[in-house]
């Protein structure tokens, strides 16, 4: 047999092996037999010197052809087995791939912007457990048994004495016992109620609860920094009501209507043509909560304030259902970049 045919057997056979192969591993073997130092079609190239003059250059012409045609598929082949990557050098001009990144949870946007303005305003931030106790969710609360303000929040026990916290008041109760004033304070979180779900309830919600407890703190403190928080969050412009209410732990309390600020009180759907919007409850703390946890109501005072996160970001955002905060579709969610 001629050099030349050897090579052609040898290059056809190398094909054939290298179509079978089903591995990277495989391939390195067929890489190294034919084309590696001792290869086969290494061994021609070497005993070309051997070879009369005439035919040397015709069969080395031959041996590099084939070698490059090997050479190259087992390569390409190559890529095959490592998911596509190019196994050669970067190349700066092909298009990049695209990662694909997660939102921050506009609710979390929200709850985030309300700590941080209150952050500026010298509140710290405290947490309490989702599951609580009847004690911390009503009692210290200045709830008695069986009052009647307990059927205001729809509650949902989980065993005898123990409940998901209706509201996110309780960190007060906790925080007031494990804590000396001056004590400036705002508690995030989640609560639940027994509501049934529609566009503007759910049976989880976010509240922020907020609560200073000093020397000489009075109503106009409190009126100042919800006015303050107000203005940075929704509009300077924006304006207040105060209107007398009701809560077991507070004494005076309010309910707080803020102008709205998409029609700047002129009345709007969303304000339904009232030209306000309650955004949260607020009040002196009643001296029994403060008795309840050791303090001295006769040194000390204090103003709190509670409010609802989703209502807010409904109306900041223009959210017309309280259910896409819940449904994780993330069509809904990745507005919110
Ligand atoms: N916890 C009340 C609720 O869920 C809201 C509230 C009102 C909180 C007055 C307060 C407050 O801290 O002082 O309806």
């Amino acid at each position: 047999m001629s050099v030349l045919d050897k090579i052609t057997q040898l290059q056809e056979e190398a094909l054939e092996r290298i179509g079978k192969a089903d591995s990277l591993d495989s391939l390195n073997d067929i890489q190294i037999a034919y084309l590696g130092r001792k290869g086969l079609i290494t061994s021609v190239l070497k005993s070309l010197k051997d070879l009369p003059n005439d035919q040397r250059k015709e069969v080395g012409a031959s041996a590099n052809k084939a070698r490059a045609a090997l050479d190259n598929l087992i390569k390409e082949k190559k890529e095959n087995f490592s998911g596509g990557k190019k196994l050669s050098a970067f190349d700066p001009t092909l298009p990049g791939t695209q990662t694909q990144s997660g939102v921050v949870h506009i609710i979390t946007q929200v709850i985030e912007d309300i700590c941080n303005t209150f952050h500026g305003m010298g509140f710290e931030i405290a947490r309490g457990p989702n599951v609580e106790t009847d004690y911390y969710n009503f009692e210290a609360l200045n709830f008695p048994p069986d009052h009647p303000a307990r059927d205001m929040q729809d509650t949902m026990f989980v065993e005898h004495d123990r409940l998901l916290r209706t509201h996110t008041t309780p960190v007060q109760s906790r925080f007031l016992e494990t804590h000396k004033p001056p004590i400036k304070i705002i508690t995030p979180g989640i609560c639940f109620r027994n509501e049934a779900i529609s566009t503007r309830s759910h049976v989880a919600f976010h509240q922020v609860d907020g609560f200073v407890v000093d020397e000489g703190v009075t109503m106009a403190d409190m009126k100042g920094a919800i006015l303050a928080f107000c203005k940075a969050f929704f509009s300077e412009d924006v304006k207040l009501k105060f209107r007398p209410s009701f809560f077991p732990f507070t004494e005076p309390s309010a309910e707080v209507d803020i102008s709205c600020f998409l029609c700047s009180g002129k009345g709007c759907r969303v304000c339904k043509y009232a030209g306000w919007l309650e955004i949260l409850g607020c009040g002196m703390i009643d001296p029994n909560v403060l008795e309840k946890a050791g303090i001295d109501s006769e040194r000390y005072t204090g103003y709190a304030f509670g409010m609802g996160v989703e209502r807010p970001a409904m109306l900041k955002y223009k959210i017309n259902d309280i259910r896409l905060f819940f449904n994780n579709d993330t069509r809904f969610l990745r507005q919110f970049k």
